[in-house]
């Protein structure tokens, strides 16, 4: 019983710390394209068809590894890191 108490807790712990990770990774790979919280500048918004991330749907991950319409996979990144964005991503979502 306890052991289960002690996993729920560093569970939780974990998906805290993978936002605010996860907005590190956005940062450096993601924020060029979908621009600062998610919010797009217009004219990106217009040219690639962007909507803010806080309206968005779907899996983060499949669509960081694999793409989606106009956006191409986006590579370099560690399976955590990819978690941890799409923890941020979520944390965006209302
Ligand atoms: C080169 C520009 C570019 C980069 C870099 C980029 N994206 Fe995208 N992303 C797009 C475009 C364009 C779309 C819209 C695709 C479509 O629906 O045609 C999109 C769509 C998405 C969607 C789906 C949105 C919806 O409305 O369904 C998510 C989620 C997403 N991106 C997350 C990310 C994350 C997380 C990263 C960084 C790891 C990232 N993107 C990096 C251009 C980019």
């Amino acid at each position: 019983m306890k052991k289960i108490l002690v996993l729920l807790l560093s569970v939780s712990a974990m998906s805290f710390a993978g936002a605010a990770e996860g907005k590190a990774v956005y940062a450096s790979k993601c924020q060029m394209c979908h621009g600062p919280e998610g919010v797009p500048k217009e004219s990106m918004a217009k040219s690639m068809g962007l909507k803010p991330l806080a309206d968005s749907h779907g899996d983060v991950k499949e669509i960081v590894a694999k793409g989606k319409g106009k956006m191409k996979p986006v590579a370099g990144l560690s399976e955590k890191q990819v978690a941890d964005v799409a923890a941020y991503v979520e944390s965006l979502r209302k």
